[in-house]
């Protein structure tokens, strides 16, 4: 019977997982560019701001909308208007949903397009458009979300209209306002 040594195929199993584990563990976590500060300005989510978070995620708001403005052609109207998200602008989302796909329109800076200062027509809007979107906008593929009870729907309102608002606090109290 011919004996085969087993070493070599340990030593290279072995030689394998080490690079690959130095390389996608140890490294990426002693990296000195990872962004470990929250942008400033950017605050921690209320209460009812995180279960809207959740909803978010449970009914798979991120498959069409992305929150995240990238520094492309694509994105130029974005970035003249609300600029290049940063890393640190998703310090306390885990996970984020920066998304892939926009088949609606990026919403990490809705909470800037329908603000909170503008009151209840703003909260009206949203929540009508989350239960009805074809009533604003007849063409709309988004589905009606109009399952969701009254309280969820008031969270899913102030997580959205969060996104992003903080940014214009930061440049409110820059002008020492
Ligand atoms: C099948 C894809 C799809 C899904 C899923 C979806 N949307 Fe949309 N959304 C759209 C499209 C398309 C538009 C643009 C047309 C419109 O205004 O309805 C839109 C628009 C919006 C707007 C902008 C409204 C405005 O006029 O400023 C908000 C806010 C929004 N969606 C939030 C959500 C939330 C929150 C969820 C999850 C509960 C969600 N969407 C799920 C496709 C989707």
């Amino acid at each position: 019977m011919r004996y085969i040594s087993v070493f070599p195929i340990v030593a290279i199993l072995c030689i394998l997982f080490g690079s690959a584990f130095t390389g996608l563990v140890i490294a990426p976590g002693v990296a000195s560019d990872v962004v470990r500060a929250p942008s400033v300005g950017l605050v921690a989510y209320s209460p009812s701001e995180a279960k809207g978070r959740k909803i978010y995620a449970r009914e798979g708001c991120v498959y069409c909308h992305s929150q995240q403005v990238r520094n492309v052609k694509a994105d130029e109207n974005l970035v003249a208007a609300f600029g290049v998200s940063k890393a640190g602008d998703y310090f306390y989302d885990l996970p984020h949903f920066l998304g892939t796909s926009r088949q609606g329109p990026d919403l990490s800076n809705e909470g800037r397009v329908w603000r909170r200062e503008i009151g209840a027509p703003a909260r009206d809007y949203l929540i009508g458009h989350f239960i009805n979107p074809r009533q604003y906008n007849p063409n709309s593929i988004m589905p009606a979300f109009d399952y969701l009870s009254t309280q969820e729907l008031s969270d899913l309102t102030d997580y959205i209209q969060s996104l992003g608002a903080w940014k214009d606090n930061v440049k409110v109290a820059a002008a020492g306002l």
